[in-house]
């Protein structure tokens, strides 16, 4: 298996990757209070070296219920900002890029402890689940709030020196929530039959968060058409559907689509083998990141009910890549339990791959 074209660089705006492999963001649950800690600097910097570009956990914005668990980082306040600026320059000194990915939960289960937000989940119509409620539906003040909260995380994280920034539109969560029809039953201008009319919400997520940083510095934003609320929903059924999603959201100063799948490989749309992150360039221009259990037998979730998954070829991923598809490649587990992953692919010392299992999720190595 020849993954030289991998190894590549990257070059998009003041983005400058030595490869194409991107850690891919994972909630570790080690910032209690919100703060990173040292420990949470040293798992960043370990991977620096490696990793093209490296996408911190889901990081919580300015909004009284923007967090469904206290030890998850806060992109806000004098402290969880000092522990962000401990990671950039631990990453940067160690050779690595990296982006900080903000986030707001939106409507959420409480956390497993019973901990509860200081406010109740707030989200496009108080649903949890489709018919559910649990959570309030938020007020064109919240809504007005929330974006200029991700604007500042933005600002934020180009005054502290990261390389770029991701907004977390995927599985779920907020801007998810305002996406997703079956959780967005607004009749204001957030709401809407089509797509294309609830796109507005992240859209002028997006809007405030290239305002906050210029033309010249890089702007993600991670989607996906599964939920974990139910894997089969299917935002975009057709590729018609999925242009009207990303074209606003495109226009509002994304550069870069991160498209969520759970097994890269699936292909999107009947008729044709193109993935999400394949259909996204195709459709945008723009570039992309595929992601979804890139060098591993099995996928993330299960892997969260304690399924192992095995090493596995990278053989459709370079086809894939070679063909043109996307322009770079996410990696959660594989990396969350071995900082060497990419350099031992790199170097082809597959027998030296282990399995990933649950422990790993428990130690912040
Ligand atoms: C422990 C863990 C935490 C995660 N937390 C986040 C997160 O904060 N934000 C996000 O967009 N995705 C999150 N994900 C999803 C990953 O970014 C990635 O899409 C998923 O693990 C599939 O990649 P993999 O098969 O290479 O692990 C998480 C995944 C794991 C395993």
């Amino acid at each position: 298996m020849n993954v030289d074209a991998l190894f590549r660089p990257f070059s998009l705006k003041s983005l400058n990757l030595k490869n194409r492999f991107v850690m891919a963001p994972m909630t570790r649950s080690f910032s209690p209070a919100g703060v990173p800690t040292p420990e949470v600097a040293a798992y960043y910097r370990r991977r620096a070296g490696e990793v093209g570009l490296i996408i911190s956990e889901g990081t919580v914005v300015d909004r009284p219920a923007s967090s469904n668990d206290p030890d998850v980082p806060h992109f806000y306040g004098e402290q969880s900002l000092a522990g962000w600026k401990r990671v950039i320059d631990g990453v940067h000194e160690a050779g690595g890029v990296m982006a900080p990915q903000i986030w707001h939960v939106g409507v959420m289960r409480p956390h497993e402890s019973g901990w509860l937000p200081s406010a109740p989940f707030e989200g496009p119509s108080g649903f949890v689940v489709p018919g559910e409620s649990g959570g309030v539906a938020m007020s064109g003040a919240d809504i007005a709030d929330t974006i200029a909260a991700f604007g500042r995380a933005a600002a934020d994280a180009k005054r502290l020196g990261f390389d770029a920034v991701e907004v977390h539109g995927a599985h779920g969560y907020l801007i998810d929530q305002f996406f997703w029809a079956g959780l967005n039953k607004r009749t204001d201008r957030y709401g809407g039959a089509s797509l294309a009319e609830r796109s507005r919400f992240g859209a002028e997520v997006v809007k405030a968060v290239r305002a906050a940083v210029g033309e010249a510095f890089p702007v993600i934003l991670r989607l996906s058409q599964w939920k974990p609320q139910d894997f089969a929903v299917k935002l975009a059924k057709t590729p018609e559907e999925l242009a009207s999603w990303l074209t606003p959201l495109s226009d509002a100063g994304v550069d870069i689509f991160h498209c969520s799948q759970r097994r890269f490989w699936q292909p999107e749309f009947e008729g044709s083998d193109l993935n999400l992150a394949g259909w996204a360039k195709k459709l945008t221009g723009k570039a992309t990141i595929t992601v979804g259990s890139v060098g591993l037998s099995g996928e993330f979730i299960a892997a969260f009910q304690g399924e192992s998954s095995h090493p596995s070829p990278l053989d459709d991923l370079v086809r894939r890549f070679e063909r043109g598809d996307f322009d770079l490649v996410a990696v959660g587990r594989a990396l969350l339990s071995d900082p060497q992953w990419v350099t031992k692919i790199r170097d082809g010392r597959s027998e030296q791959l282990h399995d990933f299992t649950r422990a790993a999720l428990a130690t912040l190595w």
